[in-house]
């Protein structure tokens, strides 16, 4: 029975990865700082075959995300599958937004997944064997106009996941890292009516899809050994293309942008 550590697994896609994972009778323990959401997943889950852990914990705080996967590898076993799902987003103009929002979305999408990682590297490659699933986002191949600190945070991501990826390998652990598009989660739905008009004119209304759709894609591409995995078409056009595109991309994006008269 693998043992899946699931960050942010107690809502949205990671709570979706947490109910295929224990649906096909993996020991799941879901990582979050709320309460609540985290002992009704668990309630949710409980019965399953496999066992489900709890842990509250904040993914900024390394101390304390290493104490919880301790934790956690001693009640069930070392980590076989690490999802780093955990992750924060708050639109707003780069010159409008507070520096601590902006800081605070690097924190956990970009260092929360770094400390994640951290406390699951060394005993995977001890053993020569586990997986890392990342969720990164479309926003991470492409800028996003009033999404400055989200982009930044997902596209250090990429970097990150690009690099450990050639470490990981000739130690026995696969990295992966899931490019998923607009996704109907609570986050989705906090984040809309904050988006900017010129985001949307970027974004689109295409390619939306449900967190199982998502959760099932991503799991799909770690068992199938991908590294980048894309849900949808829309990000794998962006994903395999994007860069290529960028050049025709970038004035049809300042044409729509400007088509919409701000200021
Ligand atoms: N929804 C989309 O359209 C979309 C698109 C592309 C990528 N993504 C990415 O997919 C991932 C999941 O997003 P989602 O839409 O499923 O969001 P969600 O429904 O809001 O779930 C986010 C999860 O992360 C946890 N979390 C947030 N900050 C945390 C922290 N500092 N420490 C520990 N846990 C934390 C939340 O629990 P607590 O708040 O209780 O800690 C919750 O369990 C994120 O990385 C997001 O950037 C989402």
């Amino acid at each position: 029975m693998a043992h899946v550590i699931i960050t942010g697994g107690s809502s949205g896609i990671g709570a979706a990865i947490a109910r295929r994972c224990a649906a096909r009778g993996d020991a799941v323990s879901v990582v979050a700082r709320t309460p609540g959401p985290l002992h009704r997943l668990q309630a949710e889950l409980a019965g399953r075959s496999a066992p489900v852990a709890v842990a509250q914990a904040d993914v900024g705080d390394a101390a304390a995300i290493s104490d919880a996967f301790a934790r956690l590898e001693v009640t069930a076993g070392p980590c076989d599958l690490l999802v780093t799902s955990a992750g924060v987003v708050q639109p707003g103009r780069f010159d409008e937004q507070p520096p601590a929002e902006f800081e605070a979305q690097i924190r956990t999408n970009l260092f929360g997944t770094v400390n994640c990682v951290r406390a699951v590297y060394a005993g995977m490659k001890a053993r020569r064997q586990g997986r890392i699933l990342m969720i990164g986002s479309g926003a991470g191949l492409i800028g996003i106009y009033g999404y400055s600190a989200y982009c930044a945070s997902k596209a250090g991501l990429v970097g990150f996941a690009e690099a450990l990826r050639l470490e990981a390998r000739p130690a026995g652990v696969a990295v992966s890292i899931c490019f998923p598009p607009d996704t109907e989660t609570p986050q989705l739905a906090a984040e809309l009516p904050l988006r900017p008009a010129e985001a949307q004119a970027i974004i689109g209304g295409g390619g939306r899809m449900s967190a199982d759709a998502v959760a099932a894609a991503a799991l799909a591409g770690v068992e199938r050994g991908r590294f980048a995995i894309y849900p949808g078409t829309q990000m794998r056009l962006l994903g395999l293309f994007g860069s290529l595109a960028k050049p025709v991309l970038a004035p049809w994006y300042d044409r729509r942008i400007a088509a919409r008269g701000r200021r």
